[in-house]
């Protein structure tokens, strides 16, 4: 039976498996660069990044703060290139090391804001982890220190992405075509 109201259904582009041994890799890699830091802050941007975030950091055995922002989200009628924090940090990262973990960059413009301002506030160091990474669609440089996947420019929802809100809870990455 078919319902017109029912959203359809993604088509898998990154599997359940394949992302839990990507997760998996990017944990041990952290884990090893960051074993002698002290006072490490992860700060996931929300909402997209808190599945990939927990994933990620239940498989690192090392004493870390979590934190968030929250930013202007996808399409908002934004200038182009402009992000507005919606949810600031509540801890200060004032000569923290901070990683950011992020499900996605597309144009860049979010990264290269919350780079530039965690660094303003004083941040020991500031490096970025994100799952995927459109690379055919940035606009602002933005240094990826640990990437999951390079993906092709399609609108992708799952694992923490949304569309319209819906889908965040898939346990893959999805494209809806
Ligand atoms: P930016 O364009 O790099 O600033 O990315 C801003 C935000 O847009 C990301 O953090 C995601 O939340 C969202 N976004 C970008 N591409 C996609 C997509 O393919 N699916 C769902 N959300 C996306
Ligand atoms: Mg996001």
């Amino acid at each position: 039976m078919t319902d017109s109201k029912q959203p359809i259904k993604p088509r898998v582009l990154i599997s359940k498996e394949r992302l839990e041994a990507r997760v998996s890799e990017l944990a041990a890699e952290i884990q090893r660069d960051y074993v002698d830091a002290e006072g490490l802050i992860c700060v996931g941007i929300l909402k997209g990044s808190v599945f990939f975030m927990m994933d990620l950091l239940k498989q690192i055995d090392l004493p870390l703060a979590i934190d968030f922002f929250q930013t202007s989200s996808y399409g908002a009628d934004t200038v182009p290139g402009e992000v507005r924090i919606r949810k600031d940090l509540d801890l200060s990262i004032r000569d923290r090391d901070v990683l950011l973990i992020e499900d996605i960059v597309d144009t860049g413009f979010t990264l290269r804001t919350i780079m530039s301002l965690l660094r303003f506030r004083g941040a020991r160091s500031v490096k970025l982890c994100a799952l995927l990474d459109k690379v055919d669609k940035r606009q602002a440089e933005v240094e990826i220190d640990y990437r999951g996947f390079e993906i092709e420019n399609v609108f992708v929802v799952g694992y923490g992405l949304d569309r319209d809100e819906i889908y965040r809870n898939l346990p893959f990455i999805g494209v809806c075509d």
